[in-house]
């Protein structure tokens, strides 16, 4: 039987993983959040107190003993550093900045397109990151380039800094997002981009449910 790859790819914040989950959810095909096959290597490094701006030392960690595994545990995606369950020690600040350091390392992306691409082999799966429909899964039966405006994600992204107690000014989460968008396209490895055949759904005026259905929408009418 063949096997079906959705790939969505996007800038932070445009909802990716929410809209992703529930469109795998529906459609009964898994979901591979690669962001966090980069969360789990930053967290490595980190542990193991090298300097994460210096790439040699980054691509030092990628070693014999090191083991980065991706696992379904009740249908929900878990990573395992070396055996142990990161899957919340992925998701602070700290881990999300070492991430972004990591994915800019070369031998970091070559260590992870493998895996990515292994799993992709195997499944029906909507796998997002930044580079899926570009580089890991060039070949996927459905691509979505999933964004929205820099204000309508900042608004989102400062609504839940807010319902979790963070003061942080609109207008610096905006700044932010601005920087980031630039970093993550502007980078010379793997840049976010838009592949040349994927569909662009920009979410900026719909609900989420609204995304959702227009993501479902989109994939339905491509396979
Ligand atoms: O989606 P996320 O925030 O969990 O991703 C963490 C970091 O990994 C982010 O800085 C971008 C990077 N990343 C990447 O370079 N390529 C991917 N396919 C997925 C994530």
């Amino acid at each position: 039987m063949k096997v079906i790859n959705v790939a969505i790819d996007g800038p932070a914040g445009a909802g990716k993983s929410t809209i992703a989950k529930a469109a795998s959810r529906q459609l009964g095909y898994i979901y591979i959040d690669t962001g966090a096959l980069y969360r789990t290597v930053g967290l490595n490094a980190l542990r193991k107190g090298i300097d994460i701006q210096n790439d040699a030392a980054v691509a030092g960690t990628l070693t014999d003993e090191l083991s980065v595994e991706l696992k379904f545990v009740d249908g929900e995606q878990r990573m395992f550093l070396c055996g142990e369950d990161v899957s919340a020690a992925i998701r602070t600040p700290e881990a999300s900045m070492a991430a972004s350091r990591v994915s800019a390392v070369p031998e970091v992306r070559k260590y992870l397109f493998d895996l990515q691409k292994n799993l992709a082999k195997t499944n029906n799966c909507i796998m997002d990151g930044r580079d899926i429909g570009t580089v890991v899964l060039p070949e996927a039966d459905v691509k979505i380039f999933l964004t929205a405006s820099p204000e309508a994600r900042a608004l989102r992204r400062h609504k839940e800094l807010i319902e979790k107690g963070m003061e942080t000014p609109y207008e610096e989460v905006l700044a932010d997002m601005i920087k980031r968008d630039y970093d993550d396209s502007h980078r010379a490895i793997a840049p976010l981009k838009q592949a040349d055949d994927a569909v662009l759904c920009d979410t900026s005026k719909l609900t989420l449910e609204e995304s959702i259905t227009l993501v479902i929408d989109t994939i339905k009418s491509k396979i």
